[in-house]
């Protein structure tokens, strides 16, 4: 599949499918878009009346031209209200398009969507990412894909010659996006530890990364004692991964992502329950999917900053040799722990992980974890929580969410809470009572990063969708691949 920009004009573009975005203003067709129902007698104005489209978002309608027309089909995607165009509407907008012509068979699509602003690059690039987003299912696991037939060839992106620099940064983007959807999806019989560390041994060979794996006996030397309680029980053997990009010249920023990589959650001994969901738990190495997912479209971006990439990844099972419940272990800056839920276990490999990252000397970390069910129940699986003591950190973040069409919310670091976390025997517990769940989860975190501004993110709910749902077809998400990109190239 290619998508090209050109400067063919809609009245002589020619090819299976053209698609053309309408505001809810502008249903009295205008100028090019007049004209072109005029040669078409009239076909786009009796489709907008027969099917009452009203150019609500991302909803589409479609109409056969007549045989002999160098265009086979005319697709309309509504913009809404014009004063509320934005990179994301227009993003979804390509999303709902692609859709469209999936299931219309379209082979050759040209795309007509207006340009946000005054930024023509910005505009290719969310479209881009829409379409390929959309594009992509996953197949890799039927015997016998579902997905024959016509597939789409090619995408001309009307009036924006030129740019093929930003479609080349949407394909770059998309490339990590797609890598965490894949590694997300995959079950914990095929994504481990080990097959974590050997894609993170891909990214590094193939773009000159360099790359640190951990064994369990080096972390136990690093006193990782969190991290290494949870890995007990399971029969692969833990993994360490840092992955480094390191620009050519001096870096202006240093940065660390740490993701959580829980290939399965069991819950260990204090096992998951009916209706806990325990069956989607392959799912719980979503952050070092993403952490691998930036890696790979930052490696090929070339940004001048230098990024740490960061995974302490295991699962969480239950066996003769499983931590119990009520063990106190020790974390590699020296605090003890006493564990009184082992299903609290993302947060024990996250304490580790985050000591390592702030001996690393960066300017600033980032944690993304699917930490807490809590989470998904204070915000839903559109949106991830979002916590730092770092104003300038939280507003990074806010911008770089937004561009990148993934939702974020700041929640609050009440210290307050971390009284639920004290334990009578150890320095902290760790899980503290229901309530507040996914604030406790990030005092418990804090506990291990000493004065680098740091923001924690809980992506529980996002990293995966049970339905279409804008860009992400049901399935897993990428989030937040694309809000990593933009922060680190925000500080290039
Ligand atoms: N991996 C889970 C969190 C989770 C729940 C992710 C639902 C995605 C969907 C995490 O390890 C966990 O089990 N958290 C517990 C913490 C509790 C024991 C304090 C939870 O949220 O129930
Ligand atoms: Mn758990
Ligand atoms: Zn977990």
């Amino acid at each position: 599949m290619e998508i090209r920009t050109t400067d063919t004009a809609l009245l002589d573009w020619t090819g299976d499918a053209l698609a053309i975005g309408i505001f809810e203003e502008a249903l009295e067709l205008q100028g090019d878009l007049a004209k072109l129902d005029e040669k078409l007698v009239g076909i786009i104005k009796e489709l907008i009346e027969e099917t009452e489209f009203k150019g609500s978002p991302n909803t589409t309608v479609v109409v056969r031209v007549g045989s002999g027309s160098p265009i086979r089909k005319i697709i309309l995607v509504g913009l809404g209200k014009q004063d509320n165009l934005s990179l994301d509407s227009l993003r979804l907008a390509a999303a709902a398009v692609t859709r469209t012509a999936k299931q219309q068979k379209v082979k050759t699509l040209g795309i007509s969507l207006p340009q946000f602003n005054d930024q023509p690059a910005a505009t290719v690039q969310v479209i881009t990412e829409g379409i390929l987003l959309t594009l992509h299912i996953d197949n890799r696991f039927k015997s016998d894909p579902e997905d024959k037939g016509a597939k789409l060839e090619q995408v001309d992106l009307l009036g924006f010659l030129g740019q093929e620099a930003a479609i080349n940064k949407a394909e770059q983007i998309c490339d990590g996006v797609i890598l965490a959807r894949e590694l997300v999806a995959a079950p914990a019989n095929a994504v481990t530890p080990i097959t974590l560390a050997e894609t993170a041994e891909e990214i590094a060979s193939q773009y000159s990364l360099s790359l640190e794996v951990l064994e369990q006996e080096q972390c136990d030397n690093l006193g990782m004692g969190a991290f290494l309680g949870v890995a007990k029980a399971s029969d692969l053997p833990p993994k360490f991964i840092h992955l480094t990009y390191k620009p050519e010249g001096t870096p202006s920023r240093k940065l660390a992502i740490v993701g959580k990589g829980l290939t399965f959650d069991s819950g260990g001994l204090n096992i998951k329950g009916a209706g806990s969901g325990i069956e989607t738990m392959k799912m719980d190495m979503g952050g070092a999917a993403a952490t691998l997912g930036a890696a790979k479209a930052i490696a090929q971006l070339q940004p001048n900053v230098e990024v740490h990439f960061i995974s302490a990844a295991t699962e969480n099972m239950i066996s003769g040799h499983a931590m119990h419940p009520g063990d106190i272990l020790k974390a590699s800056n020296g605090k003890t722990i006493e564990v009184n839920n082992t299903d609290a276990e993302g947060r024990l490999t996250l304490a580790d992980a985050l000591v390592f990252a702030e001996k690393l000397e960066v300017d600033a970390i980032v944690d993304l974890a699917t930490l807490t069910g809590a989470c998904v129940t204070a915000l839903g699986n559109d949106i991830g929580g979002m916590w730092s003591a770092d104003e300038s950190l939280i507003s990074q973040f806010k911008t770089a969410a937004e561009a990148a069409g993934e939702k974020l919310w700041q929640m609050p670091i009440e210290e307050k809470y971390f009284e639920g976390m004290k334990s009578p025997i150890a320095d902290m517990k760790n899980a503290g009572p229901r309530p507040g769940g996914a604030i406790t989860a990030t005092l418990f975190l804090k506990q291990f990063v000493k004065e680098t501004p740091w923001v924690h993110l809980d992506i529980a709910g996002p990293v995966w969708t049970d339905k279409d749902n804008g860009v992400n077809n049901a399935g897993a998400t990428g989030f937040p691949v694309r809000t990593l990109v933009n922060w680190v190239l925000g500080e290039a």
